[in-house]
């Protein structure tokens, strides 16, 4: 059997925390799915530009871009170097030149942890937000005139390609495919942004004739936001473009309770290039050192790369297994527990072993 190859990316803070925890986790479930999975490690990281002056070496691509998946901690070391030089020079240069184009956030109450919203059970909420990710309202595209004179003005353009939208949107109708509901909503502005957002709704529609057993609808952003909370449990997967796509891919989540816990998926699904799996949260310099940061996310992640990679048996049972832990402990400080990084990672590889 061939082996995975996976780039391993711990970067800094407590990435390196939860990585090996990760790395743990998703080894148990290999190991019990026979699964062979080569796990190749790189020191990219603030360290890193601190020492050669860049985030990565200049043949990065060359390095990894034939691995199966990129398994991604965290960078970010702001008191060293400054942020926007670390999230440039590594996870935005994968993001483009990998062309995840879907950025995918599940939104999951999980058993021990409390939901912001009142009276929400586990079960309950359980949707997919699919982001667009290369195009849309972050574009580069304008520029700025008469500076400094009362003509002064500002342009910046919106991007719509008809591939760039139909890609993500069919990913979105091939994800709600899988799933029991088979429901999918689209975010919308049509009423406000009369060009492009039409145009979305167009290509939702032509898209959705390839999907006839797929049931769809759509919402303008605003009301979209304040559903999420009101009726969380009527979504199954929404689909919208990167700037409301990048809203609702914090807000979904924030509804389920804690960062720490929370996965993202930056998929390349035709696999011409690596996708990236990673944690929702950050390098954490405030709890750095204590090991004492939650890995679940870093170990969701890695649930959602073993699907990616084909295995949805081996993915459920590292899922399961974080839910059995949440419910039952033990649990790291964020949660109200006292235990440490390992042992709650060593907990759900346990679980995985065992079940
Ligand atoms: P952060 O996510 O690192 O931390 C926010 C808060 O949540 C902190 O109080 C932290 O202690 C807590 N927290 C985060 N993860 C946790 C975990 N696993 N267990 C327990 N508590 C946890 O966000 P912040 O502080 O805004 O950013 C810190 C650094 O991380 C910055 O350099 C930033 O640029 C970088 N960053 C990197 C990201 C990435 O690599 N994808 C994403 C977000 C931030
Ligand atoms: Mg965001």
């Amino acid at each position: 059997m061939k082996a995975h190859k996976i780039a391993v990316i711990a970067g800094d803070g407590i990435g390196k925390e939860v990585m090996p925890e990760g790395l743990r986790c998703i080894d148990a479930a290999a190991r019990k799915h026979g699964i062979a999975i080569q796990w190749d490690e790189f020191d990219w990281s603030c360290d890193y530009y601190l020492k050669h002056g860049t985030m990565m070496p200049a043949d990065w691509k060359a390095q990894i871009g034939n691995h199966d998946a990129i398994f991604f901690g965290a960078v970010g070391d702001p008191a060293r170097v400054p942020d926007h030089v670390s999230l440039w020079g590594s996870l935005l240069k994968f993001r483009r030149e990998f062309d995840q184009y879907v950025n995918l956030r599940p939104a999951r109450l999980m058993p021990g942890v409390k939901s912001p919203l009142v009276g929400r059970e586990p079960g309950d909420i359980d949707f997919f937000i699919v982001r667009e990710n290369t195009e849309g309202e972050y574009s580069s595209i304008g520029g700025k005139m008469f500076a400094g004179t009362e003509r002064e003005f500002v342009v910046q353009e919106s991007i719509f390609t008809r591939i760039g939208v139909d890609r993500v949107i069919r990913f979105a109708y091939q994800l709600a495919q899988r799933r029991d509901k088979k429901h999918l909503t689209s975010a919308t502005k049509s009423n406000g942004i009369s060009i492009s957002m039409p145009y979305w709704d167009e290509r939702f529609a032509a898209i959705g004739e390839e999907f006839p057993d797929v049931r769809t609808d759509k919402f303008h952003i605003d009301i979209l936001t304040a559903n999420f909370v009101r009726r969380p449990d009527y979504f199954d997967v929404v689909v919208a473009s990167n700037l409301f796509g990048d809203i609702l891919s914090d807000l979904g989540p924030a509804c389920t309770g804690t960062i720490a816990i929370a996965p993202s998926a930056n998929l390349n699904p035709e696999r011409r290039f690596p996708s990236l799996f990673e944690p929702v949260h950050g390098s954490a310099p405030d709890i750095y050192g204590q090991q004492i940061a939650n890995p679940i996310g870093q170990i969701w992640a890695g649930s959602m790369m073993l699907d990616h990679l084909g295995y949805p048996q081996a993915a459920a049972d590292v899922l399961r297994a974080i839910e059995t832990v949440l419910a039952e402990g033990p649990h790291t400080p964020d949660l109200g527990g006292k235990a440490k990084t390992g042992d709650l990672g060593k907990a759900i590889a346990e679980v995985i072993a065992g079940n």
